[in-house]
């Protein structure tokens, strides 16, 4: 008899998308669409239980191995990095990381020490780090956008998708950190434990990526 696998889906953004990739997949993913006040979720043609959790908790389950997979944004790949396989890049909720400042600032204009707010403190170390540039990263939790109109910041490193939320608030790209894209994640012993049930779902995910491909 084989073992349910577990999978940990990124709530919010990236839900709906996953579940549109399953369903065309043939998994039946009914549970899920109604989850109610229920944790996990168990899909009746498909030997998979769903639980739905915030995207450093996806990477925390994966990387423990309650959960065999996972699927969750680069973004928070890129940010706390840690140990899993990262399997397949599934081509939804594409968007990038960027340095944003308030319109009309000249960011480079200075030898002072620019001050970076963000989510992203670890993206934005990096980022200025290759760039041999010092900076002081302030971590915010939130509408990080905030930051440069409060005179807290210089620029922002965050996450720009349809770049709304910067046109609405004055502010403007000027460089892009790195492209970012759901991802699914493995973790490393599951791998080798369960490795014909995993396969058998990268395979099915990459059948599906396949098409959508060819129809694009
Ligand atoms: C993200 C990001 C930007 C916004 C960008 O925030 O931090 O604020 O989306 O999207 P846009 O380019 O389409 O306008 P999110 O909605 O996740 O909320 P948060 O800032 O409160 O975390």
């Amino acid at each position: 008899m084989s073992q349910n696998l577990r999978i940990a889906l990124t709530k919010g953004r990236l839900q709906d998308k996953s579940v549109a990739l399953f369903e065309a997949m043939g998994l039946d993913c009914s549970p899920i669409q109604k989850p109610g006040r229920r944790l996990v979720h168990t899909l009746p043609n498909y030997p998979l239980e769903a639980v739905l959790a915030k995207a450093p908790d996806v990477i925390t389950y994966v990387e423990h191995g309650v959960c065999d997979l996972g699927i969750v944004g680069k973004d928070t790949i890129l940010e706390q990095g840690r140990s899993f396989y990262e399997v397949l890049d599934l081509g939804f909720g594409r968007c990038r990381f960027a340095l944003a400042v308030r319109e009309g600032s000249d960011f480079y204009d200075t030898y002072k020490t620019r001050r970076i707010a963000s989510k992203y403190p670890n993206v934005t170390r990096v980022f200025f780090e290759r760039k041999g540039m010092d900076v002081d990263i302030i971590k915010i939790e939130g509408s990080v956008e905030l930051a440069p109109i409060l005179g807290l910041a210089d620029g922002i490193v965050d996450i720009v998708e349809t770049g709304a939320t910067l046109r609405e608030n004055g502010l403007v790209p000027i460089e892009e950190v790195a492209q970012v894209s759901a991802r699914l994640i493995v973790n490393t012993a599951s791998m080798k434990l369960h490795k014909t049930q995993i396969e058998d779902f990268i395979g099915r995910c990459e059948a599906e990526l396949e098409k959508r491909r060819n129809q694009a």
